[in-house]
Formats: structure tokens, C-alpha cells, sequence
């Protein structure tokens, strides 16, 4: 993408009332306004809230949004430009369950208060293989317990992805610190089984893996 259409689509998001995009120093501090008050000051219900990590272009959030208007969604990506689509999506079809936040991952507990999220989707992550990498791979240990601290007690992690390394990695990680596995599937088009919400909806990366015949796998799980 060009420079130019970034800007225009950076400007765009200043626009957007469903974008959020907090200062690194805000966020940090613990002086982000809606920590803790997302369904209160944004979404003014008391609807569950699922999150969407690495949300790129912000398809599963979207339509995960059309698909369940009685729940709210905030796709969380650290690339403006890209959520900017789903944004304007949202913006262009008058959907107010359904909101973007720019912010890096790592930061994620101090975006949101402990408990106020019920569901958190994690959609195709780079599967960070290189060792050097392991700390900012999305479903390592600490990332697991920054998750834990904003998700209630029965909260459910879902991850979709092509990469055959990620879905072992985690299963592996599962099964050694003692979560709970509620459901895996290592190729959801192919065999049966996997929730509908699962193949229902594809991502801009999803789209692409399944035109290269890649199988897409999938794992439900609770942090214990
Ligand atoms: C491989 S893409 C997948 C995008 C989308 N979920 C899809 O399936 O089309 C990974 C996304 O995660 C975002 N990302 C990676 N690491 C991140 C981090 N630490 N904090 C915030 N976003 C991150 C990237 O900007 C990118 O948009």
C-alpha cells in the first residue's frame, strides 16, 4: 500500500467513531478512559464482550458482529491501515456492536480491566517460529496470562490458523501447563465437526491459505 493511501485511510480512522487509537503513554499509565468501561461509555449495554486479536483487516470481527448483534466486538490490531476496512464497513452498515482498537497486544491488560472480556479470538497469528521470536509468539505463556487477567473466570480462547507449528505449539503448551482443551480440529473444511462460527467466516489471509489448498485448523481452550 502506498504512503499516500495510508495517510488518507490514517485520517479516515480519526474520523471513525468506532476506532480507538491511545497514546503508548495513556495505555501504559493506566489512563486509557475506557479500561474497564467499554460497554458502559462505548457500547451502553451490558452485552458480552469478545475480543479479536491480530484483527488485520477486521473480517472475523465484523462478522462475527453481523452474525451476533446481542454481543460486542473490538478487533485489536497495532496496523491502523488495515483495520481502517473493517472500520469503514461497520461505519457504512450503521453497526454499533462492533469497535477497533490500536494498540499493541503485549499492552492488552491495560486496555481492559480484569473480567470485563468474555471471548477472545485469535485470528492466523504469525507463528513467530524462530526462537529468537518465541516472546512475541500470541499464544506463548505470557501472553496467555495477560489474557487470563482480562477474560472472566469461564472465558473461552479461540484460535484459527494455517500454521501447522502454531496449532502443535499451543496444543503442546495446553496440555503441559493444565488448560482445558474444550475442542481441536487440525483441518476444519475437511473434517467435521468444528463449531459453524468457525467456517462460516474467513479472514483476508484465511482467503488466501484456502486458494494454496492449506488446511485451517482450529482450538477452543480455557486459561486455568
Ligand atoms: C498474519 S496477520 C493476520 C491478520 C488477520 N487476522 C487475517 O487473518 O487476515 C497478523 C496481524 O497481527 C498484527 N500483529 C502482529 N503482532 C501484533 C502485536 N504484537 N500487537 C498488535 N498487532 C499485532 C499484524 O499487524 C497483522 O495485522
Amino acid at each position: 500500500m502506498g504512503s499516500k493511501n495510508k495517510l488518507k485511510r490514517f485520517k479516515e480512522n480519526a474520523t471513525f467513531d468506532n476506532v480507538f487509537q491511545p497514546t503508548r503513554e495513556e495505555v501504559v499509565n493506566d489512563t486509557f478512559p475506557l479500561k474497564g468501561k467499554w460497554n458502559k461509555e462505548f457500547f451502553k449495554n451490558d452485552h458480552p464482550l469478545v475480543l479479536e486479536l491480530g484483527c488485520g483487516k477486521g473480517e472475523y470481527s465484523v462478522g462475527l458482529a453481523n452474525r451476533y448483534p446481542e454481543k460486542n466486538f473490538i478487533g485489536i490490531d497495532i496496523k491502523g491501515a488495515r483495520f481502517w476496512r473493517g472500520a469503514k464497513t461497520a461505519v457504512e452498515n450503521g453497526m454499533h456492536n462492533v469497535a477497533f482498537l490500536r494498540t499493541q497486544i503485549e499492552l492488552i491488560e491495560h486496555c481492559f480491566a480484569e473480567g470485563e472480556v468474555d471471548e477472545i479470538w485469535i485470528t492466523f497469528p504469525d507463528p513467530q517460529i524462530k526462537y529468537k521470536r518465541t516472546k512475541h509468539r500470541m499464544t506463548n505463556s505470557e501472553f496467555l496470562q495477560r489474557y487470563k487477567k482480562i477474560l472472566k473466570a469461564d472465558g473461552v480462547m479461540n484460535l484459527k490458523t494455517d500454521s501447522e507449528f502454531m496449532h502443535g505449539y499451543t496444543l503442546g503448551l495446553l496440555h503441559g501447563e493444565g488448560h482445558e482443551v474444550i475442542y481441536a480440529n487440525h483441518n476444519v473444511y475437511k473434517n467435521e465437526g468444528a463449531p459453524e462460527v468457525v467456517t462460516a467466516i474467513q479472514t483476508f489471509y484465511e482467503s488466501q491459505y484456502l486458494e494454496q489448498d492449506k488446511a485451517i485448523t482450529y482450538i477452543q481452550f480455557r486459561i486455568k
